[in-house]
């Protein structure tokens, strides 16, 4: 074909062919497939990571007096709900108004159009959230990942990820973000004060912006411990995202909101996730959004049910973790959510001998079929060389039925219900018999 006839509007002959992409199902929601078609009896599940208790009953309400509205809304968000954000960012320190928050269908959605607009390369925390290195592999970048240091879940150790941005710098090809969770999934953990200073001196040093996933921020155990966001010390260059699928148990039904920073690249970065959400998404679920507003203008009765949640989460996450502390594997406190990290690393001659178990997938593997105990291995948070290490996730003890779920959530000794106590005394039983030949 004459050259001359290929025009703008033959993309089809000018273009390239395009590479088809293959994703897989996340690890984690491939557990709550499996959670449906096995017998409960017969299952200790530790892998999702849903926070499994009921949804607040004045958020249920507010849903059904919103089923009306059945239009589209606009994709930037409801103005009510960007408007409950923007306060509820405000009291926590960080003055927000409501134009620099967007929503989306979950934080997830707004991640990935975050990690597209911006581009690689990426840093992430190593280990960390399934999601974020998957994103990134679908945007057609390799993740940069950085090990965290001791304790210190959610942020790439900033001596090293200062050392990679140099070097990135050096050949051509500069970071353009770090991902960092607050407090962390896998590891538990909230990274300190310290720690974050660092980072953000980092990025201001390298010129890149930080997405800082604040998804459990309501859910740090300790309502006195100090939470410093990256937002505070280097708000020119720090998104934030967060949702309700957490902290209110809302993940159903998809709620996320980010908050942009402002600045010229909060704006570019802004405009350019609301072009994505138009082609995507279109707008969040109107009557969600209208839930999610009332739940962020944080009525006493959502405080109240915070308070419970946090109790729930911190009081049985912390009675697991005294089982694996019991037959010797490292474990963490954990600081926030419902997440333990625990490593069985001084275990592993005892391992190797009793069960010829040398890698975490082994050990993982071990524990659901001889125990029918479902935990991940570390390897899929981005651990290298499959270490003898887990991600457990404690919520799905609360129970299989709403009844029982509602009474963790109100007793001030979940950990000694009957079937959460039968759960833990399994575990340890299980956990015990591991090296004994
Ligand atoms: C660290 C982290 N960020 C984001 C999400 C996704 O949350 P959402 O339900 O808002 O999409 C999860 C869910 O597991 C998570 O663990």
């Amino acid at each position: 074909m004459p050259a001359e006839m290929i025009s703008e509007e033959t993309p089809s002959i000018q273009g390239q062919p395009a590479e088809g992409l293959t994703a897989d199902v996340s690890a984690t929601l491939r557990t709550s497939t499996v959670r449906a078609d096995t017998s409960p009896a017969r299952r200790i599940p530790l892998a999702f990571g849903d926070a499994n208790i009921p949804a607040p009953s004045v958020l249920a309400k507010a849903l059904a007096t919103h089923t009306h509205m059945n239009a589209y809304g606009p994709v930037e968000g409801a103005s009510t709900l960007r408007d409950a954000a923007a306060g509820y960012w405000t009291r926590r320190g960080l003055a927000t108004d409501a134009e620099s928050v967007l929503a989306g269908p979950g934080s997830k959605a707004l991640l990935y159009a975050l990690v597209l607009s911006i581009g690689g390369p990426i840093a992430i925390p190593q280990p960390s959230w399934i999601s974020y290195a998957a994103q990134l592999r679908m945007i057609g970048t390799k993740p940069v990942s950085i090990p965290i240091s001791d304790h210190d879940g959610g942020i790439p150790d900033p001596g090293t990820l200062a050392t990679i941005a140099t070097a990135a710098r050096q050949m051509g090809t500069p970071l353009k973000a770090v991902i960092v969770t607050l407090p962390d999934n896998p590891t538990g953990t909230l990274a300190s004060p310290e720690t974050v200073e660092a980072l953000c001196a980092v990025a201001r040093e390298h010129e890149f912006t930080i997405v800082s996933d604040e998804i459990y921020r309501d859910l740090v155990h300790d309502p006195a411990q100090t939470f410093l966001s990256p937002s505070q010390l280097a708000p020119e260059r720090t998104v934030v995202t967060t949702g309700l699928s957490k902290n209110l148990a809302l993940g159903g039904w998809r709620i996320g909101i980010a908050r942009f920073p402002n600045s010229e690249v909060g704006d570019a970065l802004k405009a350019n996730v609301l072009g994505i959400a138009s082609e995507i998404w279109s707008c969040a679920s109107t009557p969600v959004q209208e839930a999610a507003a009332y739940a962020l203008s944080e009525p006493p009765e959502v405080t109240a049910y915070l308070d419970s949640a946090r109790e729930l989460h911190a009081r049985v996450a912390q009675a697991v973790m005294a089982v694996f502390r019991s037959v010797g594997a490292l474990t963490p406190l954990p600081a926030g959510a419902f997440y333990l990290y625990p490593d069985f690393e001084p275990l592993q001659a005892a391992l190797w001998s009793a069960r010829q178990i040398g890698t975490g997938s082994q050990l993982v593997d071990h524990l659901r079929q001889a125990h029918g105990i479902e935990v991940l291995p570390a390897r899929v948070f981005g651990e290298h060389h499959d270490p003898l290490r887990l991600r457990v996730a404690t919520s799905q003890l609360y129970g299989t039925t709403s009844e029982q779920r509602a009474e963790a959530l109100n007793s001030s000794d979940p950990a000694n219900l009957p079937w959460i106590s039968d759960q833990l005394h399994c575990l340890e039983r299980a956990l015990r018999g591991l090296c004994e030949s």
